[in-house]
């Protein structure tokens, strides 16, 4: 009698918990519809910005002319001379994942600013600003980049830009390179004399990771398309595998460290040619499902990483300034530069993320925000 009742109230638990995730599910995935953007107030200084009021594709993005923020006592206004395209754009653009939309708004974005990467010159500073002063030249990762001002913490990720950079080359690298830093430095722990292999070696991310790994005394092995083997041998690979001769998972040669930015392969097959002791580093994936696409890898590496003599990582790379100022210093030592695929306007940044999204970018593609 009991147990009939208690199986009952659990049935009935279960389907209340089904019900209110399937509610939470429609919910998240939810697309309001563009809001207007709000008039400036008369006589408010404004300037133009690339903003989306939703989620949707590329030409949900609109160019408007916003207010100029008032600055508060840490903050730093930067104009803008250039900004640079990720595919991170294209998650906050479309809200996916779905869990994304968690931090940045339920059914639109609650910060309407497109674009993270810029360069540009501090035009002026908050009262107690202390790192920066007006005339600096600066990079970094900034909500809000794809416009002529932004307004920064001096303490956020922003740091001088190196002097021998050019504005779009500096605005090109902060998410791309700091990813990869993270993930040779951090992750793989990169020693000289190593044999990394970087699959994905000639978009963002992996441009810089060639560079960047090659500064670090390892052996750089490339896997690309043959297209791009002279950009990244001029780049630093010691050897380029065209992935369209050659499945590098399927040969003999094994590697002390492979940074993965493509996830086209197996975590079995990568681990395969990874040496015993070894380390795989999980960076980019293939897995477009707008639920779990990313979450995927760093899900299988965790299951995985208790029965793999190697070690396996995945990465979720976190921008901030000392790493930048590690950029700058690659940077200066002529050790890192910037491949730049295309030129854009800040007109045609809707242009720019279409470009990006078609996953075939050779080094980075730019935003040159200054006429
Ligand atoms: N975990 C993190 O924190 C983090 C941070 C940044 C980026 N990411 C992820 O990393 C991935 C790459 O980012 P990205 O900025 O480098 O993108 P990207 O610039 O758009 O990458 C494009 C490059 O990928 C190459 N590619 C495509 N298919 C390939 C294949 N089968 N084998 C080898 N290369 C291939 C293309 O070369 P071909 O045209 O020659 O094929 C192209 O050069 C994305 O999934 C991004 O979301 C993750």
């Amino acid at each position: 009698m009991y147990k009939r009742l208690i199986a009952k109230i659990l049935a009935g638990l279960c389907a209340t918990a089904l019900l209110a995730l399937g509610a939470l599910a429609l919910v998240i995935s939810h697309d309001a519809p563009c809001e207007p953007a709000p008039p400036l107030a008369q006589g408010a200084a404004g300037f133009a910005a690339i903003m989306q009021r939703c989620y949707g594709e590329a030409d949900v993005l609109t160019l408007e002319t916003i207010a100029r923020p008032e600055l508060t006592e840490n903050q730093v206004l930067v104009r803008v001379h250039a900004a640079s395209v990720n595919p991170l754009d294209k998650h906050f653009l479309h809200g996916t994942p779905y869990l994304l939309r968690l931090v940045n708004g339920f059914n639109a974005p609650q910060s309407p600013g497109a674009g993270a990467d810029f360069a540009g010159v501090v035009e002026a500073v908050g009262t107690g600003v202390t790192l920066f002063e007006p005339g600096d030249e600066v990079f970094g990762v900034a909500n809000g980049a794809f416009a002529e001002y932004l307004v920064r913490s001096e303490t956020g990720s922003i740091a001088l830009k190196p002097a021998n950079l050019s504005f779009e080359q500096a605005a090109a690298m902060p998410v791309a390179a700091i990813t990869a830093l993270q993930a040779l430095r951090d992750k793989a722990q990169v020693q000289p004399g190593q044999r990394v292999l970087i699959n994905g070696a000639s978009g963002g991310v992996g441009s810089y990771a060639v560079q960047l790994a090659k500064a670090m005394g390892a052996t750089v092995i490339a896997v690309n398309s043959g297209r791009n083997a002279e950009l990244v041998r001029e780049l630093g690979a010691d050897q380029v595998i065209d992935y369209t001769q050659q499945d590098f998972t399927r040969g003999d040669t094994r590697y002390d460290a492979i940074i993965d930015i493509v996830g086209n392969h197996s975590l079995s097959a990568l681990l395969d040619v990874t040496e015993p002791d070894g380390v795989l580093v999980m960076v980019g994936t293939m897995q477009m499902n707008p639920w779990w696409g990313p979450l995927v890898g760093p899900l299988q590496a965790a299951l995985r990483a208790p029965f793999a003599s190697q070690r396996l990582e995945s990465i979720l790379a976190r921008a901030n300034a000392d790493d930048l100022a590690a950029l700058a210093s690659y940077a200066e030592a002529g050790q890192l530069t910037s491949a730049i695929d295309q030129r854009f306007t800040l007109q045609q940044v809707p242009d720019a993320i279409r470009y990006v999204e078609r996953g075939r970018t050779r080094g980075k593609v730019v935003v040159n925000v200054l006429p």
